[in-house]
């Protein structure tokens, strides 16, 4: 199935945009010239991944490094901070367990176009 989110300007402009997918929240999110999906739905207590903040973290490096990556690539989660990686879905802190279901999105006519 495929859901019209908006103009690739109105989307990127927005930043997060919520769309319900058969009562289901998603988050479409814009980060550069690309979009990611994810539920929007804290796997915690259910706050809007929407209304988060999307940053950084720090990626593996050698001893004694700290080097920081994925710039927007992760997103907070606004009550009590849980993070994820916008692309693979997955928590920071507990991948193998927790995570966030994640959808493609196109571009396509100037829409963002997601499928799910
Ligand atoms: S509801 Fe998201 S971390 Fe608690």
């Amino acid at each position: 199935m495929e859901v019209r989110v908006g103009s690739v300007e109105d989307v990127r402009r927005d930043g997060c945009r919520t769309v319900d997918v058969n009562g289901r929240p998603v988050g479409v999110i814009s980060v550069g010239e690309e979009f990611f999906a994810i539920s929007d739905k804290c796997p915690h207590m259910g706050a809007s991944m929407c209304q988060g903040s999307l940053s950084g973290t720090f990626v593996p490096a050698g001893p004694h490094e700290y080097v920081y990556g994925r710039a927007g690539m992760v997103i907070r989660c606004p009550w009590h901070g849980w993070e994820f990686d916008i692309e693979s879905g997955r928590s920071l802190l507990d991948p193998k367990r927790v995570g966030l279901k994640t959808y493609r999105v196109t571009q396509e006519d100037g829409e963002v176009v997601l499928h799910v």
